[in-house]
Parts: C-alpha cells; structure tokens; sequence
C-alpha cells in the first residue's frame, strides 16, 4: 500500500477515539491532515478544538470548527498527532513540519496522546531521521555549535516556524536514551524546544501498515 493509504487509514482509526465531550487537539502534518478531513464525521462529539500550528488552525476553520487558543483551556481530553519516528516505547521524534513546540504544549495539556503513523516511522532506534531543534534568533550559531558536538547540525533553509524561530536540524544521530538528550539539549542556551518527545512520549500508537492497523499501548 502506498504511504498515503496507510496515513489515511491511520486517520480512520484515529477517528474512532474520539467521544462525547471530547477536548481535543489536533496536531500538524500529512497524516494529520487526513484526520481533520474527516473531523465533520464527529464534530457532534468534539466541545473544544485547540490545534498545534496555523497550518492545522486554517484547515479547521474552513470546515466550521471553532479553535481556541491553548491558554483558554486548562486541560484536553486527547491530543492525536502524527510523529517522523517512534519507537516501542512510543517516544518520538517530531518537527519535521516545525511545529515541534506547539506541538510540546498541546501534548503537555493532554490526558491521552494518541500518535498516528504509517509503518515507515516505527523504528527500533530513534536518530535517522534529523533532530528538528527550534532556538531564538540570536543565539543560531551558539546553538549550532553546541549541536555540532552532538551531530551534524544543520539550519533548515527558508523556514521560520509559527513563533517566529529557525529550526536547526541534527543529523547523524543514534538516540540510545531519549530522555537524556531531550533534557541535554533542553538546557543548551537559546534553544527553545527539541523535537524528541520522551519526557511526554505518546500513549496510544495507531500504527497502519501492510498487514492492517496496529493499536500500540504504551508499555
Ligand atoms: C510536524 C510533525 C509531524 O507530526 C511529523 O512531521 C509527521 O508528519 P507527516 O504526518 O506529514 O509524516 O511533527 O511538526
């Protein structure tokens, strides 16, 4: 199946856990995409929608959701967003879109995050795919520098994320401890949020792939 079947079926699932009086977040993406197409299905179920990017806030508006901002909602029922790896302890590398942070802060107000994916992001080792890291103008090259000690760190050319900020990507990483890095590159000066998610890994992993949709507990 070609990975945009499997990103829609994913989308499908998904779709199935969302229930009466859910407070939901959305989060940003290809495979959330599919998701929020298919919101109207449950739009009776849904009582508050907050979203993780403008991108994802302007698909919501043109189908009829009205979506708060995060710091008029104390707390979400479940957030669903998708991830660019995830590992069997459903901890994540996410940005490659560069919504990273919103992404954080939604996920942070969450009582279930469910992760969607296609077969391709379920990894053993979390690293290949480059580590999105978003910092404050100013301290670029500090940061990079820093990075660099890490990996190949690399400035994403021609994007500035909802906040305002560039994104430096790292790449050759192999994250044997998520948590740790996470926390490293967390105290490094101008950084304002890296893309490992291990501190709030997902709860839920809805994992489509040839042989059907894989539900994958948090362990
Ligand atoms: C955006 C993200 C996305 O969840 C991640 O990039 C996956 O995207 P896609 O569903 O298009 O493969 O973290 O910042």
């Amino acid at each position: 199946m070609s990975q945009k079947t499997l990103k829609q079926l994913a989308a499908e699932k998904a779709l199935t856990y969302i229930s009466k009086g859910e407070r939901l977040g959305v989060g940003t993406g290809s495979t959330v995409d599919c998701l929020i197409a298919l919101l109207p299905e449950v739009r009776h179920h849904i009582d508050v929608v907050v979203s993780s990017s403008e991108r994802s806030t302007e698909q919501l508006l043109e189908l009829g959701f009205k979506v708060l901002p995060m710091t008029d909602v104390e707390s979400l029922t479940l957030y669903i967003d998708g991830a660019d790896e995830i590992n069997d302890k459903l901890q994540m590398i996410k940005g490659g879109g560069a919504a990273l942070t919103r992404e954080k802060i939604v996920a942070a107000h969450a009582d279930r995050f469910i992760c969607i994916a296609d077969q391709s992001k379920y990894v053993d080792v979390l690293g290949k795919f480059p580590l999105p890291v978003e910092v404050i103008p100013m301290a670029l090259g500090h940061v990079q520098r820093e990075l660099n000690k890490l990996g190949d760190a690399r400035v994403r050319e021609g994007v500035i994320t909802d906040n305002g900020n560039p994104i430096i990507d790292v790449f050759g990483l192999k994250i044997t401890d998520p948590i740790a890095l996470e926390t490293h590159i967390n105290q490094i000066v101008g950084v304002v949020t890296n893309g490992i998610f291990a501190h709030r890994p997902a709860d839920v992993l809805v994992l489509a792939t040839d042989n059907g949709v894989q539900v994958i507990e948090a362990k």
